[in-house]
């Protein structure tokens, strides 16, 4: 758990990953501010998600104003619109832990693994925005139809990787505030693995006629603390 309420801006919060996200941390005592190009839709779907919450947990503006009134930003936009988003913000992410969930889908065959040249799309984003700004690849495995569930138990763990071990520590907090356990994957390089897990889950959903596969990492043991990173 992080142990205290923190704000997240998640960019992309009224589409379905960041909308899942967003009732999630909103439910788990967090502040939530919904990120769009248009801050009135914003505002509309917060509306909304703080009548399923019973409480004013979630509030909605623009992308750039969101980042700059977080502590920690989510980015949940397509693919193709991931590295114009990070570009509008870029000033208001500067010292912050950036949280991405891209996983590069190229419809129509968003089935087939499709990772772009650079290796990862999140590791392009690290090399992007340089030192100032640690990025932190997570949730390309969570299905949004599970997230938006409330009632519902998370049943699946999350690859969390990035240059930053304690940014990763940060990530796998909150990620624990929402019933989800985070575990320490290696470096952003590694998102790599996540990214391509997400178009392998895709098929087997389309196979199986199910929402929301998703994976469990077996043999180590599941203690908060023994997963933490003594490597660094
Ligand atoms: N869906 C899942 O189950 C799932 C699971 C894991 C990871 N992900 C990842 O999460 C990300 C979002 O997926 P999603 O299914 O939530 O997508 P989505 O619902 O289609 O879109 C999310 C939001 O992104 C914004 N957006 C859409 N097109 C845009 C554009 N061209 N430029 C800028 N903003 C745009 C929209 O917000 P505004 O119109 O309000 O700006 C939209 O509500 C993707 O990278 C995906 O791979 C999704």
């Amino acid at each position: 758990m992080i142990g205290k309420a923190i704000t997240l801006a998640i960019l992309g919060g009224t589409g379905q990953e960041g909308g899942g996200l967003a009732l999630r941390f909103g439910k788990a005592g967090h502040r939530v501010i919904l990120g769009s190009r248009d801050a009135a839709r914003a505002s509309a779907v917060a509306r909304a998600m703080n009548e399923t919450l019973g409480r004013a947990a979630v509030s909605g503006t623009t992308n750039k104003e969101a980042a700059a009134a977080a502590d920690v930003v989510v980015l949940t936009v397509p693919y193709a619109a991931q590295r114009a988003t990070v570009e509008e913000v870029r000033e208001a992410l500067r010292g912050k832990i950036l949280i991405d969930a891209t996983a590069p889908l190229k419809p129509p065959k968003v089935a087939r693994v499709q990772l772009p040249p650079e290796g990862s799309a999140v590791a392009a984003i690290q090399a992007l925005l340089g030192g100032e700004v640690r990025v932190v690849s997570a949730f390309q495995n969570v299905s949004a139809h599970h997230l938006r569930e409330l009632g519902r138990e998370i049943a699946c763990d999350v690859l969390i990787c990035g240059d930053d071990a304690a940014a990763r520590e940060t990530v796998i907090g909150l990620a624990a505030d929402i019933g989800i356990a985070g575990f320490h994957a290696g470096p952003i390089c590694n998102s790599a693995a996540a990214e391509a897990l997400t178009s392998a889950l895709i098929a087997i959903n389309l196979r199986y006629k199910c929402p929301g596969a998703g994976i469990r990492i077996t043999g180590v043991a599941r203690d908060r603390e023994l997963l933490r990173d003594s490597s660094e």
